[in-house]
């Protein structure tokens, strides 16, 4: 701080101190910065077959598969929580090599969208589409051998987020990562009288680790082979920013980047190239790491919780899917933001 030419002398103590308007809570909530809200939050939700199914998910604290009544109970309370949507992931009994339970008009996603909106006409249901819960061998794609084909997936896509639109969906999130699939699902969309269901892509979706216990909870790991022919590579930012941008060009309305936490700069480098709604999904693993840790006494639940989902929306989100959203909105609710 000294000037050698003024003849000033140093000063004894710093004039510039952060820590004043660190001081105290009132201070610190004036100064902060960065908000979670209940509104930024989608909570995901996975259907399965039958009634009054409640199965809990071991891999995933609080997370269940439920069957389409226990569902529209949760989405009662999502909706009571202030949470503005929901995203419906299948777990079908049957499989197939064409996808053909995901098409049915009373499908187990179909029927979840209209018994849901019945009891919560205002909840934001979107729709996970995507082939790897409903093929046999597990991957995002038709195959043919072991090799995934894009351009023959397209139109199964885009048929399923037709009937997923027909069934009373508000939002259609393909998570596929084929190339061109926003394009033809907008086009089948618009042509089945749909022009006005937005498209929530997974555009920056890394092959990743973290979506282990998700493979449990939706029951789609592949069964030969991985998932990198079609995700991106986790090294790739740039390429991240660029599959933001082509969706964003084929009319995607909310982009997204998943996983979040190892990819926060892909979250921020995507905002500063679309002005789109971002979203950021934080997966499972993420998600159970955090259990983890805490059920060993490594880390508080809620106080990592609130860290992380506020770093997420610091890098850019503007909205997230996380798996925390009943937890994190009551403390929310309760006026509880904790930093
Ligand atoms: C399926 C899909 C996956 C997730 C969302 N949609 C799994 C995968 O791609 O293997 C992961 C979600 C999570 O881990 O929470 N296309």
């Amino acid at each position: 701080m000294s000037d050698a030419f003024s003849g000033i002398p140093a000063p004894r103590f710093p004039y510039v101190r952060q820590r004043r308007l660190r001081a105290t809570p009132t201070l610190r909530r004036m100064v902060r910065e960065t908000h979670l809200r209940t509104d930024d939050l989608i909570y995901p939700l996975f259907i399965a077959e039958g009634r009054g199914v409640r199965k809990p998910v071991s891999s995933m604290p609080e997370v269940f598969q439920l069957s389409v009544d226990e569902a529209v109970k949760e989405a009662l309370e999502v909706t009571a929580l202030g949470i503005p949507a929901i995203d419906l992931f299948g777990v079908p009994k049957e499989k197939d090599l064409a996808g053909k339970h995901a098409l049915d008009p009373d499908g187990l996603i179909q029927k979840a969208i209209r018994a849901i909106k019945d009891a919560c006409p205002e909840l934001v249901v979107m729709t996970d589409v995507c082939l790897c819960e409903w093929l046999s061998h597990g991957h995002c794609g038709l195959v043919e051998g072991e090799r995934i084909l894009n351009d023959e997936t397209l139109p199964v896509l885009a048929e399923i987020a037709v009937s997923h639109a027909n069934a009373g969906a508000d939002m259609i999130s393909p998570s596929d990562m084929m190339d061109g699939r926003v394009a033809a699902i907008r086009q089948a969309l618009d042509l089945a009288g749909h022009p006005d269901l937005p498209i929530m892509a997974y555009s920056a979706k890394y092959a990743s680790g973290f979506y282990g216990p998700f493979r449990e909870a939706a029951q789609g790991a592949p069964t030969f082979g991985d998932r990198a022919t079609y995700q991106m590579d986790p090294a790739n930012g740039r390429e991240g920013v660029r599959e933001a941008v082509l969706d964003a060009a084929e009319a995607a309305d909310i982009v997204m980047v998943k996983p979040a936490l190892a990819y926060l700069d892909v979250i921020w480098r995507v905002r500063q190239e679309t002005t789109l709604p971002v979203a950021a999904y934080n997966v499972s693993g993420e998600y159970s790491m955090i259990w983890a840790a805490a059920n060993n006494g490594w880390a508080e639940l809620e106080r990592v919780m609130v860290e992380v989902l506020t770093g997420i929306k610091r890098a850019g989100a503007d909205l997230i899917l996380t798996y925390f959203a009943k937890r994190m909105a009551r403390l929310l609710n309760r006026g509880l933001e904790r930093n």
